[in-house]
């Protein structure tokens, strides 16, 4: 580990001997102010067709033009991630008249070079720091290949597993959901790449899960809930905002006036621009507020969309719709500017172009695998571990690992960067033949033809030579079409055959640990009363195997928190800890309570739950003042010990109710959480500020109130927290 630590930092003195990337961030003051009077000067001396063309954005791939990028009537590319391509679109901008840069841009959505594990497998973490670490390098290897733009980070709140994107974002909480938007926001930003928050808004709450479907949402919930990550990272600094594929109450968030420009302009000043999503301007058409595709870039344009992404609405028909005057020559200019002021931030004019021959030494530097091995290792969440079966004790003398997912050619990705150095990814059975003795004996079954668990490969070899063995470790999960865009699902068991195998596993009477890859949380209940141990990752990245290996062995003690809840049934949907209480609450024995005739309220892992080799109590809550005003603030502080056996890492969470007030109030919401290191044995006092002014909620009308009254507050490891304390909220 020491040689291992030294060799980073030696690489981490490399890489920063290397063209460094340059953060990125909104200037101020007069920097500004110069800015606005150099784009007032370019605007002036650009065609109509120049205008236009930088809010045209056009991808890598089939009909992709650059003779568009030399006359100027293209603004912005995507999904070019080899440094040679990046350069020779560079280079065609240096041929055109005015030799505006372009933004380059791409999902680096969990990595570029290195992968970390999917956003929802980060938020598992709690750990913001952590988090940051990993956007940064994803930023900064993307910026090293010419990317000066990410797709990231999504930020869409989901209590719906159905949707196939929730492994994109942190779950179904705002407070966290907030934390993590402003941690991957600083972290690309640093790393030399502009951020774009997506989707705007109400993308989560898609009805039925399916994606691209209508969300409804209630102004008091779309302020509460939805809204909270995007302003985290507006005031991370984000540069821009991506708007959503689906209606937002009707209206389709790519013409949302209301949202775009009343909101997210008028009320929270961004400067920046707003992109459509992949071809969202002329499905404008499909949502039916639009007759062709004309009529769809001008309704966007109004409503606020600077960019077309890949939909060619503004670049055919955004300069004629100008020419007869029903898209104002203001609008367009206000458009413009905002693209022009992103670039001059960005500091893309007079930067040089990217350098081919320095890019692959930037690429799976050991110091980013460093951090996506602890990202991987504190993302796992240990949801089960039946009489202490993990970690591997000494007693096991042979483990079969099983299933083809432990042995993958590549991890999940979202974008391949072809030709930056090929991800070496540690086999499950590899990590572990390097830390279990060497008399224990490990074989690897695939069972299946591919990762996706679809079709049995020697399903019989498999279990038999399982059932030879002291334990059992399935690696399963979600892969293939069953994670991401476009794959929701309405049954949330594993997919396949996996669960055929998994209950053959479980027949030949040796212990089970299961070890998931999921893009969502899955419905877990068979396997919670038949396996063992559950170990649940969200795709964990370049590093997830070794990091598993690492926490099956105990030489990493897991610390990984559920962001979401997992329901008991697809039925329970949406599922989640904060819900409002009803005028019936949950009597199981009441026919007319709020209950299901036949399954119960609760989730099977609510939020906030996870499990460790240690044992975390908690003890003595105190608030600074029994009161506090509207405008104050108290600290809360409680002592968490580590009452278990190991070192370990504990996540400290606050929750508040506001028991009565003039509007119905969750049962629990999280507002505060900290991760804390306690040895074997050892005490700390965890301390919170809680201040008044986060204790409120919008109403109806989107107002934010504030109101005196009690507010319960509860401390533990979990949002079934247990210690409690009070403060009450006065006037003065
Ligand atoms: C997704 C976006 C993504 C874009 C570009 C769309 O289909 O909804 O999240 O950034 O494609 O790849």
């Amino acid at each position: 580990m020491a040689l291992r630590l030294v060799a980073a930092f030696l690489l981490l003195c490399l890489a920063s001997a290397a063209p460094a990337q340059q953060a990125v961030s909104w200037k101020t003051g007069r920097e500004a102010q110069a800015i606005e009077r150099r784009i007032d000067a370019l605007l002036r001396r650009m065609t109509l067709k120049e205008k236009v063309g930088q809010l045209h954005l056009s991808g890598r791939g089939e009909g992709f033009d650059i003779d568009q990028v030399r006359s100027g009537e293209m603004g912005a590319v995507m999904n070019f991630v080899v440094p040679t391509e990046v350069l020779a679109v560079q280079k065609a901008v240096r041929e055109s008249r005015l030799k505006i840069p372009l933004i380059i841009g791409l999902d680096a959505v969990h990595g570029f070079s290195t992968y970390f594990p999917f956003p929802l497998g980060q938020a598992t973490s709690w750990n913001p720091e952590l988090i940051e670490q990993a956007a940064y390098w994803s930023g900064r290897e993307a910026a090293a290949a010419g990317i000066n733009w990410t797709f990231a980070p999504m930020v869409d709140i989901t209590r719906d597993p159905r949707w196939g994107r929730t492994l994109e974002g942190a779950g179904e909480d705002a407070h966290l959901g907030a934390v993590v938007a402003a941690a991957r926001t600083r972290g690309y930003q640093r790393g030399g790449v502009a951020t774009t928050v997506k989707h705007f808004v109400g993308y989560g709450a898609v009805e039925a899960g399916r994606d691209y479907n209508t969300a409804w949402i209630p102004t008091s919930q779309l302020f509460d809930v939805h809204l909270p990550p995007f302003k985290a990272s507006l005031e991370a600094g984000t540069m821009t905002v991506m708007a959503a594929f689906n209606a937002l109450n009707g209206v389709p968030a790519t013409a949302h006036h209301g949202m775009l420009t009343d909101l997210l302009r008028g009320r929270w000043g961004f400067r920046g621009f707003v992109t459509s999503d992949f071809g969202s301007i002329t499905e404008l058409r499909q949502h039916g507020i639009a007759r062709d595709d004309a009529e769809a870039a001008r309704k966007a344009l109004l409503a606020g969309i600077d960019m077309d992404m890949m939909g060619d609405a503004y670049h055919k028909h955004l300069a004629d719709e100008v020419r007869v005057g029903r898209v104002p020559m203001r609008a367009l200019d206000e458009a413009v500017r905002r693209v022009l002021r992103v670039k001059f931030h960005l500091g893309l004019f007079g930067r040089p172009d990217v350098d081919p021959a320095a890019a692959p030494r930037l690429m799976q530097t050991e110091a980013a695998r460093e951090v996506a091995l602890q990202a991987a290792r504190e993302g796992a969440i240990l949801l089960r571990n039946a009489d202490d079966i993990l970690p591997i004790r000494d007693s096991v003398k042979s483990v079969a690992v099983i299933g083809a997912m432990a042995v993958p050619e590549d991890e999940r990705v979202w974008t391949d960067p072809a030709g930056l150095g090929r991800r070496v990814i540690t086999p499950l059975p590899d990590a572990l033949r390097e830390r279990l003795p060497q008399d224990v004996r490990i074989v690897f079954k695939p069972a299946f033809t591919k990762n996706c668990g679809t079709e049995f490969a020697e399903k019989e070899a498999a279990v038999r030579a399982a059932a030879e063995t002291d334990l059992i470790i399935a690696m399963m999960g979600e892969d293939c079409t069953f994670i991401g865009e476009a794959a929701s699902r309405t049954k949330l068991g594993l997919p396949g055959v996996q669960q055929e195998l998994l209950e053959a596993l479980v027949a030949t009477g040796k212990p089970v640990v299961l070890v998931l890859a999921t893009a969502r949380p899955l419905v877990l209940t068979w396997a919670s009363e038949h396996v063992a141990a559950i170990l649940q990752s969200f795709h964990g990245g370049t590093e997830a195997r070794t990091a598993i290996a690492d926490i099956l062995t105990g030489r990493y003690n897991p610390s990984g928190r559920v962001p979401m809840s997992f329901p008991r049934s697809v039925g329970q949907v949406p599922v989640y800890y904060s819900q409002l209480p009803t005028g019936r609450p949950e009597r199981p024995q009441e026919r007319y309570s709020s209950i299901y005739m036949d399954e119960l309220n609760e989730p099977l892992y609510p939020f906030g739950y996870g499990l460790s080799y240690s044992r975390f109590s908690y003890a003595d809550p105190r608030v600074s003042a029994a009161s506090m005003p509207l405008d104050g603030a108290v600290e809360v502080s409680v002592d968490v010990t580590n009452a278990g056996p190991r070192d370990g890492q504990e996540v400290a969470q606050l929750y508040i109710r506001k028991p009565v007030a003039s509007l119905s109030r969750p049962l629990r919401e999280l507002k505060g959480f900290t991760k804390v290191m306690l040895k074997a044995g050892e005490r700390k006092t965890v301390r919170f500020r809680l201040e008044a002014a986060r204790l409120g909620a919008h109403d109806d009308s989107g107002r934010y109130v504030v109101e005196p009254g009690e507010v319960e507050i509860y401390l533990g490891g979990s949002s079934r927290a247990a210690v409690k304390a009070q403060v009450r909220l006065t006037k003065s």
